[in-house]
């Protein structure tokens, strides 16, 4: 199946099975606005008591904050967003549809991709077996064609972002013949900047109010708390906090689903260490990270690292970990070595000291910061592309399941009486009013069994439990397996011990050790 098929399939099993809606869904929608169903939200609560655990949990010297959306405005000039967290915007005349310009280009870098691998899928299909692959990439005469293409665009490119110079870009997306995908035409406006930032109004009268700003990022709540945190919680330096919450930005254009949003949710963890010490801080954290991320289990070979090149004025190091998601490697998490810019910043722009005394070094300084920052629902939607999965069965039957690793399961055992009589519904709901106080379990009655696992095996639950008319006499029931599918009898007192340690974040937690 086109990976394209894939990912609206993965889209519309999301508001199938109650995971996403889009937003305001009986006005027809909110652009790049989404909410969570009964499942998603399960999900996504499981996905940042993951991260959260993970942080504050196993790091002694890391603990949570929850600061407020709105902020002092000051906070948004100071950390440089109300000056440049612009993207380029360009408009076609004829659609009047609005793009980011500079991914316009990336669509074009990626085309000059897509032609290189077709070169290469061609042959492997010509030559078969004999195929050498990684020779034809460094041979054929059409493949180097297009790299080189590519290595220009993207020069150039580089060159023009790097120059912030939007006359370039406009010109790299005429000489490149880069049409608008609904017009089909090449009647582009000139590029300009758009920020980012939406903007609100506090305070009840006209001329009181003043001008405020919904966060794009959660980290500035920390940066602005960290002496309150370091002071009031005793930390020494290196120390970290976390923090789980909303972000807005109001994005030029949003696509591919839950991947660009204008109301997303992020979880950032800062971590304030001595100057000179931040590189060897950042590749602990890359790595620390990444072992987050492979511990579900998706397989080390769909994630990558993407180290930039181009860094920001206030960064020394950044690094971002990519997914294989359907429409490629995508940025699932940043980590970025921030020196000690944004709390420099807020000394300067506030009047107030936020240096650190180092009783150790006996010297007081501005720490320097490793970020790693995560979008909750870019976390989720990597999670449910890797989980989807269709399956053909013996018989000639197909399934949907959502592999979805144990401890991140909306429904972690569903409890099935197999008939609606027979004293089979209240010895049911005698095993689930035990086992509910331990994990989360769904009671379901209605249809026959078979239809009854399809829909646990759809939203991904780990464990089904059938109640039959033995289970009256011998106390046992049959335990279903979502992978494997297979049954076996178990005594009702074993339920809890086989299932709880599978299901419970302690069991990913442990592998991080
Ligand atoms: N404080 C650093 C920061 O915000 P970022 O690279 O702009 O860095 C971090 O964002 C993460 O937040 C991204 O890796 C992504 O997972 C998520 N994110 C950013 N913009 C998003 C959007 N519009 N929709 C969904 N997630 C987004």
């Amino acid at each position: 199946m086109a990976q394209e098929d894939t990912f609206k399939k993965i889209v519309s099993h999301c508001k199938e099975y109650g995971f996403v809606f889009p937003s305001s869904d009986i006005y027809d929608g909110l652009a790049a606005v989404y909410d969570y169903g009964q499942n998603g939200v399960e999900l996504k609560n499981n996905i940042k008591q993951y991260w959260w655990q993970s942080m504050v949990l196993l790091h002694e010297n890391i603990v949570g904050i929850d600061s407020a959306i709105f902020m002092h405005p000051t906070i948004w000039k100071a950390s440089g967003h109300v000056d440049a967290f612009n993207d380029p915007l360009i408009d076609n005349r004829d659609s009047k549809k609005r793009y980011r310009a500079d991914v316009l280009i990336e669509d074009q870098l990626a085309k000059y991709d897509e032609k290189i691998e077709k070169e290469v899928a061609k042959a492997k299909k010509r030559f078969g077996e004999s195929f050498d692959e990684a020779l034809f990439r460094q041979t054929n005469p059409r493949v180097l064609e297009h790299a080189q293409e590519r290595d220009a665009l993207h020069a150039r490119f580089e060159k023009a972002l790097n120059d912030n110079d939007l006359a370039e870009i406009k010109q790299i997306i005429l000489d490149e013949e880069i049409v608008c995908p609904i017009s089909g035409t090449r009647n582009w406006t000139d590029v300009r900047q758009f920020n980012l930032m939406f903007k609100t109004e506090m305070g009840s009268t006209a001329e009181g109010a003043s001008t405020i700003y919904l966060r794009p990022e959660t980290a500035q709540g920390i940066f602005v708390n960290y002496l309150n945190v370091q002071k009031t919680g005793r930390m020494k330096v290196p120390f970290g906090i976390a923090q789980i919450g909303k972000a807005f930005r109001n994005e030029i254009v949003a696509r591919q689903f839950i991947f660009r949003m204008r109301e997303f949710e992020q979880m950032e963890m800062q971590f304030f260490v001595r100057p000179g010490t931040e590189l060897d801080w950042f590749k602990k954290w890359k790595e620390t990270r990444m072992a987050w991320h492979q511990a579900l289990g998706f397989g080390a070979e769909n994630y990558r690292f993407h180290d930039h090149e181009k860094l920001a004025h206030y960064a020394n190091a950044a690094s971002d970990v990519e997914f294989r998601m359907p429409f490629g490697f995508k940025e699932v998490e940043g980590i970025h070595s921030r020196t000690n810019f944004d709390l420099s910043q807020h000394e300067k722009y506030s009047g107030r000291s936020i240096k650190y005394f180092d009783p150790e070094a006996n010297e007081s300084y501005t720490p320097y910061v490793i970020e790693t920052s995560i979008g909750v629902d870019r976390m989720f939607l990597s999670v449910m592309c890797h989980s989807y999965q269709e399956e053909q069965l013996e018989g000639g039957d197909t399934r949907v399941v959502l592999r979805l690793p144990a401890a991140l399961a909306p429904v972690k055992l569903a409890v099935l009486p197999l008939v609606k009589k027979d004293g089979l519904p209240e010895k049911a709901r005698e095993i689930m009013d035990d086992l509910k106080f331990h994990f989360n379990c769904k009671y379901e009655e209605k249809d026959t069994i078979g239809k009854r696992y399809r829909r646990m095996d759809a939203i991904g639950t780990p464990y089904c439990i059938t109640v039959d008319h033995e289970t009256l006499t011998d106390n046992c029931v049959t335990l279903r397996d979502r992978d494997t599918m297979e049954q076996q009898r178990v005594p009702v007192g074993q339920l809890r011990s086989l299932i709880e340690d599978k299901v419970s974040i302690t069991s990913l937690l442990k592998k991080l050790q």
